[in-house]
Protein backbone atom coordinates (compact mmCIF):
# COMPACT_ATOMS: atom_id res chain seq x y z
CA UNK A 1 0.00 0.00 0.00
CA UNK A 2 1.33 2.99 -1.21
CA UNK A 3 0.91 6.64 0.67
CA UNK A 4 -0.99 8.00 -1.95
CA UNK A 5 -3.90 5.37 -1.44
CA UNK A 6 -4.08 6.03 2.13
CA UNK A 7 -4.73 9.59 1.53
CA UNK A 8 -8.39 8.12 0.01
CA UNK A 9 -8.87 6.76 3.70
CA UNK A 10 -8.13 9.69 5.09
CA UNK A 11 -9.86 12.43 3.14
CA UNK A 12 -12.88 10.10 3.53
CA UNK A 13 -13.04 10.04 7.12
CA UNK A 14 -12.49 13.58 7.26
CA UNK A 15 -15.24 14.41 5.23
CA UNK A 16 -17.20 12.01 7.12
CA UNK A 17 -16.89 14.46 9.84
CA UNK A 18 -13.96 12.69 11.55
CA UNK A 19 -11.30 15.19 12.86
CA UNK A 20 -9.03 15.45 14.97
CA UNK A 21 -6.71 15.17 17.42
CA UNK A 22 -6.91 12.16 18.76
CA UNK A 23 -5.51 11.28 22.02
CA UNK A 24 -5.67 7.19 21.69
CA UNK A 25 -7.18 5.05 18.62
CA UNK A 26 -8.62 1.23 19.96
CA UNK A 27 -9.31 -1.65 18.37
CA UNK A 28 -11.99 -3.36 19.80
CA UNK A 29 -11.86 -7.35 19.91
CA UNK A 30 -15.05 -9.76 19.90
CA UNK A 31 -17.91 -8.97 22.15
CA UNK A 32 -15.87 -5.93 23.21
CA UNK A 33 -17.45 -3.21 20.78
CA UNK A 34 -19.94 -1.80 23.65
CA UNK A 35 -17.24 0.61 24.11
CA UNK A 36 -18.61 2.83 21.62
CA UNK A 37 -21.92 3.53 23.86
CA UNK A 38 -20.17 5.23 26.75
CA UNK A 39 -18.79 8.09 24.01
CA UNK A 40 -20.39 11.34 23.58
CA UNK A 41 -19.97 13.68 20.44
CA UNK A 42 -20.16 10.86 17.98
CA UNK A 43 -19.14 10.53 15.00
CA UNK A 44 -19.46 6.69 12.87
CA UNK A 45 -18.63 5.55 9.45
CA UNK A 46 -19.12 1.90 8.55
CA UNK A 47 -15.74 0.66 7.05
CA UNK A 48 -17.70 -0.27 3.59
CA UNK A 49 -17.68 3.31 3.13
CA UNK A 50 -13.73 3.75 3.51
CA UNK A 51 -11.36 3.11 0.80
CA UNK A 52 -9.14 0.45 1.66
CA UNK A 53 -10.93 -1.10 4.94
CA UNK A 54 -11.62 -4.51 5.56
CA UNK A 55 -14.85 -6.00 5.62
CA UNK A 56 -15.37 -7.75 8.68
CA UNK A 57 -17.65 -10.75 8.06
CA UNK A 58 -17.05 -12.06 11.73
CA UNK A 59 -20.35 -12.22 14.21
CA UNK A 60 -19.50 -9.88 17.23
CA UNK A 61 -17.71 -7.18 14.96
CA UNK A 62 -19.47 -4.73 13.88
CA UNK A 63 -16.96 -3.00 11.44
CA UNK A 64 -17.44 0.88 12.27
CA UNK A 65 -15.16 3.22 13.17
CA UNK A 66 -16.77 5.55 15.83
CA UNK A 67 -14.69 8.58 16.78
CA UNK A 68 -16.35 10.75 20.21
CA UNK A 69 -15.08 11.99 23.42
CA UNK A 70 -13.89 9.42 26.88
CA UNK A 71 -13.23 10.96 30.07
CA UNK A 72 -12.69 14.21 28.35
CA UNK A 73 -10.07 12.44 26.23
CA UNK A 74 -10.62 11.93 22.01
CA UNK A 75 -10.56 8.61 21.11
CA UNK A 76 -10.97 6.76 17.84
CA UNK A 77 -12.55 3.26 18.30
CA UNK A 78 -12.62 0.47 15.79
CA UNK A 79 -15.62 -1.40 16.19
CA UNK A 80 -14.93 -4.68 14.90
CA UNK A 81 -11.26 -5.89 13.28
CA UNK A 82 -10.43 -8.34 9.99
CA UNK A 83 -8.56 -11.22 10.90
CA UNK A 84 -5.81 -13.41 8.94
CA UNK A 85 -8.19 -16.35 8.83
CA UNK A 86 -10.61 -14.47 7.33
CA UNK A 87 -8.36 -12.80 4.02
CA UNK A 88 -5.01 -15.34 3.96
CA UNK A 89 -3.71 -11.88 4.43
CA UNK A 90 -2.25 -11.27 7.91
CA UNK A 91 -1.86 -7.42 6.52
CA UNK A 92 -5.60 -7.92 7.21
CA UNK A 93 -5.52 -4.71 9.51
CA UNK A 94 -2.88 -2.39 7.43
CA UNK A 95 -5.16 0.18 6.47
CA UNK A 96 -7.01 1.07 9.53
CA UNK A 97 -3.37 0.87 11.56
CA UNK A 98 -1.90 3.78 8.58
CA UNK A 99 -4.85 5.55 9.26
CA UNK A 100 -4.15 5.92 13.07
CA UNK A 101 -0.82 7.18 11.50
CA UNK A 102 -2.16 9.68 8.95
CA UNK A 103 -4.33 11.40 11.92
CA UNK A 104 -1.21 11.47 13.69
CA UNK A 105 -2.74 9.33 16.71
CA UNK A 106 0.02 8.90 19.14
CA UNK A 107 -1.38 5.59 20.64
CA UNK A 108 -2.53 2.52 19.01
CA UNK A 109 -4.57 -0.02 22.16
CA UNK A 110 -5.36 -3.23 20.69
CA UNK A 111 -7.84 -5.67 22.83
CA UNK A 112 -9.29 -9.27 21.79
CA UNK A 113 -10.66 -12.14 23.48
CA UNK A 114 -8.56 -14.87 24.27
CA UNK A 115 -7.89 -18.16 25.36
CA UNK A 116 -5.87 -19.03 28.20
CA UNK A 117 -3.05 -21.87 28.67
CA UNK A 118 -2.34 -21.63 32.72
CA UNK A 119 -5.28 -22.53 34.31
CA UNK A 120 -4.90 -19.68 37.39
CA UNK A 121 -5.75 -16.97 34.79
CA UNK A 122 -9.68 -17.21 34.75
CA UNK A 123 -12.20 -16.91 31.60
CA UNK A 124 -14.06 -13.06 33.24
CA UNK A 125 -10.26 -11.93 33.85
CA UNK A 126 -8.16 -9.30 31.66
CA UNK A 127 -4.63 -9.50 31.25
CA UNK A 128 -1.87 -6.76 30.17
CA UNK A 129 -0.40 -8.25 27.02
CA UNK A 130 3.83 -7.45 27.72
CA UNK A 131 5.26 -9.94 24.71
CA UNK A 132 3.70 -11.96 22.15
CA UNK A 133 4.75 -15.23 19.99
CA UNK A 134 4.02 -15.36 16.40
CA UNK A 135 3.50 -19.00 16.02
CA UNK A 136 0.64 -18.38 12.48
CA UNK A 137 3.72 -18.58 10.23
CA UNK A 138 2.85 -15.40 8.76
CA UNK A 139 3.47 -11.52 8.96
CA UNK A 140 1.84 -8.94 7.24
CA UNK A 141 5.38 -7.33 6.24
CA UNK A 142 5.69 -10.07 3.90
CA UNK A 143 6.00 -8.82 0.44
CA UNK A 144 6.74 -5.58 1.81
CA UNK A 145 9.85 -4.16 0.16
CA UNK A 146 10.77 -0.84 2.52
CA UNK A 147 13.36 -0.96 4.93
CA UNK A 148 11.07 -0.14 7.55
CA UNK A 149 9.95 -4.14 7.20
CA UNK A 150 13.14 -5.13 9.61
CA UNK A 151 10.88 -3.34 12.17
CA UNK A 152 12.29 -4.48 16.28
CA UNK A 153 9.98 -5.39 18.43
CA UNK A 154 11.87 -5.71 21.88
CA UNK A 155 10.05 -3.51 24.09
CA UNK A 156 6.68 -3.62 21.67
CA UNK A 157 4.96 -2.94 24.16
CA UNK A 158 5.36 0.50 25.34
CA UNK A 159 6.34 -0.17 29.34
CA UNK A 160 4.94 3.31 29.82
CA UNK A 161 1.41 2.76 28.23
CA UNK A 162 1.73 -0.85 30.19
CA UNK A 163 2.36 1.17 33.74
CA UNK A 164 -0.34 3.55 33.02
CA UNK A 165 -2.83 -0.11 32.50
CA UNK A 166 -1.57 -1.10 35.91
CA UNK A 167 -1.97 2.56 37.10
CA UNK A 168 -6.08 2.23 35.86
CA UNK A 169 -6.40 -1.54 36.90
CA UNK A 170 -5.33 -0.38 40.24
CA UNK A 171 -7.65 2.55 41.03
CA UNK A 172 -10.40 0.40 39.64
CA UNK A 173 -10.10 -2.31 41.75
CA UNK A 174 -9.16 -4.70 38.67
CA UNK A 175 -6.64 -7.69 38.97
CA UNK A 176 -4.21 -7.12 35.69
CA UNK A 177 -1.51 -10.08 35.69
CA UNK A 178 0.54 -9.39 32.23
CA UNK A 179 0.82 -12.27 29.84
CA UNK A 180 2.38 -12.90 26.61
CA UNK A 181 0.03 -13.73 23.82
CA UNK A 182 0.38 -16.57 21.33
CA UNK A 183 -0.61 -15.66 17.88
CA UNK A 184 -1.99 -18.95 16.39
CA UNK A 185 -3.74 -18.41 12.94
CA UNK A 186 -7.14 -19.89 13.33
CA UNK A 187 -10.17 -20.10 12.69
CA UNK A 188 -9.99 -23.70 14.25
CA UNK A 189 -9.43 -23.64 17.36
CA UNK A 190 -5.77 -24.93 18.94
CA UNK A 191 -5.73 -29.05 19.49
CA UNK A 192 -4.95 -29.80 23.33
CA UNK A 193 -1.32 -30.70 21.84
CA UNK A 194 -1.04 -27.16 20.52
CA UNK A 195 -2.00 -25.66 24.15
CA UNK A 196 0.40 -28.00 25.37
CA UNK A 197 3.50 -26.42 23.26
CA UNK A 198 2.06 -23.00 23.77
CA UNK A 199 3.01 -23.73 27.17
CA UNK A 200 6.11 -25.02 26.87
CA UNK A 201 6.94 -22.24 24.51
CA UNK A 202 6.23 -19.87 27.43
CA UNK A 203 2.65 -18.45 26.18
CA UNK A 204 0.28 -17.32 28.52
CA UNK A 205 -2.87 -16.66 26.12
CA UNK A 206 -3.94 -17.86 22.97
CA UNK A 207 -5.81 -16.11 20.02
CA UNK A 208 -6.43 -15.34 16.13
CA UNK A 209 -5.56 -11.49 16.11
CA UNK A 210 -3.74 -8.56 17.56
CA UNK A 211 -0.51 -9.76 16.79
CA UNK A 212 -0.14 -8.68 13.21
CA UNK A 213 -1.97 -5.72 14.27
CA UNK A 214 1.31 -5.09 16.90
CA UNK A 215 3.81 -5.51 14.19
CA UNK A 216 2.06 -3.05 11.61
CA UNK A 217 2.03 -0.67 14.38
CA UNK A 218 5.33 -0.64 15.47
CA UNK A 219 6.23 -0.13 11.54
CA UNK A 220 4.10 2.43 11.43
CA UNK A 221 6.09 4.16 15.43
CA UNK A 222 2.96 3.93 16.86
CA UNK A 223 3.13 3.33 20.44
CA UNK A 224 0.93 0.01 21.60
CA UNK A 225 -1.15 -1.11 24.60
CA UNK A 226 -2.81 -4.19 24.50
CA UNK A 227 -5.31 -6.35 26.55
CA UNK A 228 -6.83 -9.36 26.09
CA UNK A 229 -10.86 -10.67 27.90
CA UNK A 230 -10.11 -14.14 28.96
CA UNK A 231 -13.20 -15.96 27.46
CA UNK A 232 -12.49 -19.30 28.32
CA UNK A 233 -9.47 -22.09 29.02
CA UNK A 234 -7.78 -23.28 25.91
CA UNK A 235 -8.27 -26.57 24.38
CA UNK A 236 -7.43 -29.36 26.69
CA UNK A 237 -6.80 -27.45 29.92
CA UNK A 238 -9.32 -29.19 32.40
CA UNK A 239 -11.25 -30.61 29.16
CA UNK A 240 -11.96 -27.17 27.74
CA UNK A 241 -13.31 -27.53 24.37
CA UNK A 242 -13.59 -24.02 23.15
CA UNK A 243 -16.28 -22.42 21.04
CA UNK A 244 -16.92 -19.07 19.55
CA UNK A 245 -20.29 -18.64 21.09
CA UNK A 246 -18.56 -19.29 24.47
CA UNK A 247 -16.15 -16.72 23.58
CA UNK A 248 -18.72 -13.82 22.05
CA UNK A 249 -20.81 -14.71 25.24
CA UNK A 250 -18.18 -14.23 28.16
CA UNK A 251 -16.64 -11.03 26.20
CA UNK A 252 -19.97 -9.52 26.61
CA UNK A 253 -20.14 -10.58 30.10
CA UNK A 254 -16.82 -9.39 30.89
CA UNK A 255 -17.19 -6.42 29.45
CA UNK A 256 -18.12 -3.79 31.84
CA UNK A 257 -15.29 -4.60 33.82
CA UNK A 258 -13.09 -4.62 30.21
CA UNK A 259 -14.85 -0.89 29.70
CA UNK A 260 -14.68 0.36 33.47
CA UNK A 261 -10.49 -0.07 32.73
CA UNK A 262 -9.52 1.14 29.26
CA UNK A 263 -11.66 4.31 30.58
CA UNK A 264 -9.25 4.51 33.30
CA UNK A 265 -6.36 3.92 31.59
CA UNK A 266 -7.93 6.80 28.99
CA UNK A 267 -8.39 8.76 31.61
CA UNK A 268 -4.71 8.51 33.04
CA UNK A 269 -3.11 9.38 29.43
CA UNK A 270 -1.21 12.38 29.16
CA UNK A 271 1.01 13.80 26.28
CA UNK A 272 2.70 11.24 25.00
N1 LIG B 1 -8.04 -19.93 21.00
C1 LIG B 1 -7.83 -19.05 20.01
N2 LIG B 1 -8.45 -17.88 19.96
C2 LIG B 1 -9.32 -17.59 20.93
C3 LIG B 1 -9.59 -18.46 21.99
C4 LIG B 1 -8.90 -19.71 22.03
O1 LIG B 1 -9.09 -20.55 22.93
N3 LIG B 1 -10.51 -17.86 22.78
C5 LIG B 1 -10.78 -16.66 22.22
N4 LIG B 1 -10.06 -16.48 21.10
Amino acid sequence: MTHLDIQEAVACVRAGGVEGPFDAAIVLGTGLGSLVDELTDVVSLPYADIPLFPRSGVSGHAGRLVAGTLEGKRVLLFQGRAHYYETGDAGAMRAPIALVKELGVPVLVLTNAAGSVRAHIRPGNLVAIGDHLNLSGSNPLLRDHTEQRFVSLTGAYDAPLRQTLQKAAGKAGIELPEGVYAWLSGPSFETPAEIRMVQILGGDLVGMSTVPEVILARYYGLKVAAVSVVTNLAAGIEGASPSHQETKDTAAEASEKFKRLIRGFVAELTDV
